[in-house]
């Protein structure tokens, strides 16, 4: 049995040694906006934050998210009241198909939170997520207009 702070509610879980967190987000907490792509941390579709950094999920074991804080997309920000890089997002229209865009939010959220006025070169170190639609251009758009207003 392990105690993750899920999106800010603490709850106890279940978990085979071997379940990655990315199963327990998904199966276990039926929260479905982080996606499962390649399942080798490679693509960055399953990106949720783990206390404040940008991780992995599909790679991470379930296990060693005992004692820590879990936010998955779903807190980003809602229909009602989106993010900033949620309203940046369909200002610029980025998603296409859409699957890789909610590991690609987190990633940005996370990149804007250690770095609130990155650079071009610094949002292509860490924006190493996988587009299959070729976004890249307007990912790019959409967190350096973000980047802007928080300057402001
Ligand atoms: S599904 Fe996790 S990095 Fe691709
Ligand atoms: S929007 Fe289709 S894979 Fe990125």
């Amino acid at each position: 049995m392990i105690s993750i702070n899920l999106n800010g509610r603490e709850q106890l879980f279940d978990v085979e040694d071997d379940m990655p967190l990315l199963w327990l987000i998904r199966e276990e907490a039926g929260l479905r906006g982080t996606k499962f792509g390649c399942g080798i941390a490679q693509c960055g579709a399953c990106t949720v934050h783990i206390d404040n950094q940008a991780v992995r999920s599909c790679m991470y074991p379930a296990v060693a998210a005992h004692g820590k804080q879990v936010n998955t997309v779903e807190t980003l920000g809602s229909k009602e009241a989106p993010h900033a890089l949620q309203a940046a997002w369909i200002k610029h229209q980025v998603p296409q198909c859409g699957y890789c865009q909610s590991g690609m939010m987190m990633a940005a959220a996370a990149l804007l939170k250690s770095t609130p006025n990155p650079s071009s070169d610094d949002i292509d170190t860490a924006m190493t997520n996988i587009c299959r639609c070729g976004t890249y251009s307007r990912v790019k758009a959409a967190i350096l207009d973000v980047a802007k207003e928080m300057s402001l």
